[in-house]
């Protein structure tokens, strides 16, 4: 039996409280298992209370934010350091390609993933194919294809396989490749059934606490 990640990728969705609402039906559902490790990445402004609320009620569950700052705290308005994320987070989702599509380059993604480890932050950095470079020191990666992301089209399990297989021959400190791109309940299995698949990236299927518990059941 494989150790299995299921990582929920809230993106710029819900508020503080529908991010408790969340929690609240979620705990009611979620039935914990010792071989799957769940991350939550919900927004910088829901994290605190997302991360007190967790601990306050004992789920089995960790934390992650969806991108983190690659400057070090200081005179930089709007951004969020790593050592402030860190406060209430494990992991940290770098490089995803909806950031990339905004201008992030593979030199922001590597200086992002620096800090992150000075500040023990996990990145997880999502790279759309086997081609894009990952930067020493990332030992999980989730490959996404963009055409599979929030599409309702996710790749075959037979090529994340591949693509996952391909990324750890290459690189030697990845341990675990995830796959993301529109993972349900219905899918989730097939995914993670495969030899060097070791778990998810889910978006949208993440939002609702009865499907994302029924993932974790499934996968
Ligand atoms: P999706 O998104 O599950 O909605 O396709 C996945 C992701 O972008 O991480």
């Amino acid at each position: 039996m494989k150790d299995l990640y299921i990582v929920a990728n809230w993106k710029e969705n819900k508020s503080e409280e529908e991010s408790l609402n969340f929690l609240n039906a979620f705990a009611k559902v979620y039935q914990p298992r010792p071989d799957v490790k769940v991350v939550i990445c919900p927004s910088y402004s829901s994290l605190s209370a997302v991360s007190n609320f967790i601990k306050d009620h004992a789920i089995a569950v960790e934390t992650g934010t969806q991108d983190v700052s690659e400057l070090e705290e200081g005179a930089h308005t709007g951004e969020v350091s790593a050592s402030q994320a860190a406060e209430f987070a494990k992991y940290s989702i770098i490089g995803h390609s909806e950031r990339r599509k905004l201008g992030e380059t593979d030199e922001d993604v590597s200086k992002k993933v620096e800090m992150a480890v000075r500040y023990n932050l996990k990145p997880i950095v999502c790279v759309i194919n086997e081609n894009v470079p990952i930067p020493t020191a990332v030992k999980i990666v989730a490959y996404e294809p963009v055409e599979a992301i929030g599409t309702g089209n996710p790749d075959t399990p037979e090529n994340a396989n591949r693509v996952a297989a391909a990324i750890k021959s290459k690189y030697n400190g990845v341990l675990r490749v995830l796959y993301g791109g529109s993972v349900t309940s219905k899918n989730v299995r097939n995914f993670c059934e495969m030899e060097n698949v070791a778990g998810v990236l889910v978006g949208g299927a993440s939002l609702d606490p009865v499907e994302f518990s029924s993932i974790i059941k499934q996968c």
